[in-house]
C-alpha cells in the first residue's frame, strides 16, 4: 500500500530506541523526512543513521536534535529545526514517555509533576506550536502515543496511568480544535511492549519480576502475556506500523480516535 506521506516532513519525540526509533525507520522507508527527538545524543545519531539508510531507496530523510521534551522552549526549538530542515513540518508523533513499578502511596509528588509534564504539557506545547502552519497548509497528522493504562489505570503506575488518561483527554481536545482544517490527532494506546522500556536490565520487566515474586526474566514475560487475551507482548513494529498507518494519507476519516493496539488488554468495545 502507498501511504502516501513521501516527502512529508515528520518530527518523532522519544525516538532514539523503542517504539519512537522503528516509527522513525518506516516513515523514512516511505519516503518522508524525519527529525527524531530525544535526549541522549549517541543513541539519536545511530537511529538517525539506521533510519538514514532505510530511506535510501525512496527518498526518506533523518535529522536528529537532542533535547528534553519537557523543557520550556523544547517545542519551539524542535519545531523551528524541523522548518530550518525540512521546509516545513507535516506530521507529529508525540511519542517521548517512561515508566516505573511501584506502589500508589510510594510514588513522590515531583514524579506526579514530571509525569504530567512529560505526557501532557510536552505534547500540548508541541501541538500548540506545530498544528496553525500545518493547518494553514490543509493537512497534518499528529499522533499522541498514551497507553492502555491511560484507559483503564495500572495498579502499580499511578501517576502514569492518571497523565495518560489526560493525553487522551488533550488528544481529543486538539482533535476537535482543529477538524476541519486537514489536520488530524489522534491518540493509540499500546498494550506492553517488548522495547528497551520492558527488555532494557532495570526496566518494567526486572521490576516486575522483583514486585511479583516471578522466578526469572523469562517466567516474568510469560506471565506478562498470558494475562492479555492474546497471550503474548507486542513487538516494537506492532505499535510502530499503526502509528506509521494514522500519520499517513490512507487514515484520511480517522480523527479524535484513542486506538487500542494491546492485543485485547483492555475489554471493552468502543
Ligand atoms: N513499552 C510499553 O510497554 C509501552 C506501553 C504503552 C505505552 N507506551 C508508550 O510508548 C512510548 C514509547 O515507549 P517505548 O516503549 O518505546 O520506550 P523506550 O524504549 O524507553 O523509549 C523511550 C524514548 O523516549 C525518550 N525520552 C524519554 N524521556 C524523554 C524526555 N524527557 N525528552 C525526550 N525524550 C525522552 C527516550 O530517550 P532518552 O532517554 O534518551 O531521552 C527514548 O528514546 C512512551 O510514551 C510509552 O509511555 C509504551
Amino acid at each position: 500500500m502507498d501511504l502516501g506521506i513521501a516527502g512529508r516532513s515528520c518530527v518523532v519525540t522519544g525516538a532514539g530506541r523503542g517504539i519512537g526509533r522503528e516509527t522513525s525507520r518506516l516513515l523514512c522507508e516511505a519516503g518522508a523526512q524525519v527529525l527524531l527527538v530525544a535526549r541522549t545524543e549517541d543513541e539519536l545519531a545511530e537511529a538517525a543513521a539506521d533510519c538514514g539508510r532505510a530511506g535510501a531507496v525512496s527518498n526518506g530523510r533523518a535529522a536528529h536534535l537532542a533535547l528534553d521534551v519537557g523543557a520550556a522552549d523544547a517545542a519551539e526549538r524542535i519545531v523551528a529545526e524541523a522548518e530550518e530542515r525540512f521546509g516545513s513540518l507535516d506530521v507529529l508523533v508525540n511519542n517521548a514517555g517512561q515508566s516505573k513499578w511501584r506502589d500508589l502511596d510510594d510514588v513522590p509528588d515531583e514524579d506526579w509533576q514530571a509525569a504530567w509534564d512529560l505526557n501532557v504539557m510536552a505534547p500540548m506545547r508541541l501541538m500548540r506550536a506545530a498544528i496553525p502552519a500545518m493547518a494553514e497548509r490543509g493537512w497534518g497528522r499528529v499522533v499522541n502515543v498514551s497507553s492502555t493504562a491511560g484507559k483503564r489505570p495500572s495498579a502499580k503506575m499511578g501517576e502514569y496511568s492518571v497523565a495518560k488518561a489526560a493525553e487522551l483527554s488533550l488528544s481529543r481536545l486538539y482533535a476537535d480544535r482543529w477538524a476541519g482544517s486537514g489536520v488530524l490527532v489522534n491518540a493509540i494506546c499500546p498494550g506492553p511492549v517488548k522495547s528497551e522500556m520492558w527488555m532494557e536490565p532495570g526496566g518494567l520487566l526486572d521490576q516486575s519480576v522483583e514486585l511479583h515474586g516471578h522466578p526469572g526474566r523469562d517466567e516474568g514475560l510469560e506471565a506478562a502475556g498470558s494475562s492479555r487475551p492474546i497471550g503474548r507482548l507486542a513487538e516494537v513494529g506492532e505499535i510502530a506500523s499503526v502509528i506509521t498507518f494514522l500519520c499517513s494519507e490512507r487514515a484520511s476519516f480517522v480523527l479524535g480516535a484513542a486506538w487500542s493496539v494491546d492485543g485485547g488488554t483492555v475489554q471493552v468495545i468502543i
